[in-house]
């Protein structure tokens, strides 16, 4: 199969898979879902990810219908039917198909999906691009823990990012707090601390971020989990951006402004290496 599928226990080709149109998923957004990262034919990570799936499922009170060692042998299963070494894996929860209503309906069974695609081969570390970042004002609901399937303010943000050259919008919330990216977390570097917002409602903890905060508590290098100002990124020392499919991003302009130090820096650099070996070895 070129992407493999799997839908109520069926495995099929992404290209047959099919979701009815009264799926609550498509006609309301109400769904959840995740993407992880698959590296030489093994998922990374994995864990991690079911379990904020359980996590974002219990905030929109729904129920994963199968328990992670049975989610664990579908995805082991997708993965040998692939023909990739690199690629990620798609899995959206959603409350299942019924007659149009915004109340949960009585009997319906959630529809849970799963595919893979593939990915490029990542660039040697020596040949990732700084990339630049605008931001704009977070529109976003203050539930964004839960990774919900309503992106549409992610889609607008990112495009006008795209729009711009540029690589990410950051979001910021009244009093210029930078939470997070579109798809992305933050970190910036002031005086030599390494600064992440704390992973409360207003962002989605990205299991990204937390391999990178546990890198730095290997490493010892001085972290503090506390909101970084708009007013105050163009002085960061280095700023760069984590996701299951960025990594760890390094970035050298936001909003136009060419950050003032060589990208990526000693840090980010640091991580970038020991987050590519921790892939490589999981
Ligand atoms: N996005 N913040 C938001 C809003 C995200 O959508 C993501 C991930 C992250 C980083 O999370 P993680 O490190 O677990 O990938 C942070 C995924 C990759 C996506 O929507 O495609």
């Amino acid at each position: 199969m070129l992407n493999p599928a799997w839908k109520d226990g069926l495995y099929c080709d992404l290209s047959e898979a099919k979701v009815s149109i009264e799926d609550r998923g498509y006609l309301l957004g109400d769904g959840v879902y995740e993407v992880i990262r698959i590296y030489n034919r093994k998922p990374f990570s994995l864990t991690a990810h079911l379990d904020r799936l359980e996590r974002s499922a219990s905030a929109i009170r729904l129920d994963v219908p199968y328990t992670k060692d049975e989610l664990e042998a579908v995805i082991f299963e997708l993965i040998g039917k692939s023909c990739y070494a690199n690629g990620y894996i798609y899995m959206q929860l959603t409350r299942g198909s019924a007659k149009r209503d915004h109340l949960f309906p009585a009997d319906a069974e959630p529809t849970l999906v799963m595919y893979t695609r593939e990915l490029p081969p990542l660039p040697v570390i020596d040949s990732v691009n700084p990339a630049g970042c605008i931001t704009v004002p977070d529109e976003r609901w203050l539930n964004c823990y839960i990774k919900s399937i309503n992106l549409l303010p992610n889609l607008l943000a990112r495009q006008k990012a795209y729009e711009s050259g540029s690589i990410e919008a950051l979001f910021y919330r009244p009093g210029g707090l930078l939470t997070e990216g579109t798809r992305s977390n933050l970190f910036a570097v002031f005086d030599g601390v390494v600064y992440t917002h704390p992973a409360t409602n207003l962002i989605l903890a990205g299991i990204t971020r937390e391999i990178v905060i546990d890198l730095m508590q290997k490493l010892a290098l001085p972290f503090k989990e506390e909101v970084i100002l708009l007013e105050d990124i163009s002085k960061a020392s280095e700023v760069w951006i984590t996701s299951t499919t960025l990594e760890v991003q390094p970035i050298n302009s936001i909003d136009g402004n060419v950050l003032d130090h060589a990208s990526p820096g000693k840090i980010c650099m640091m991580l970038m290496k020991e987050f590519r070996n921790l892939a490589a070895e999981d």
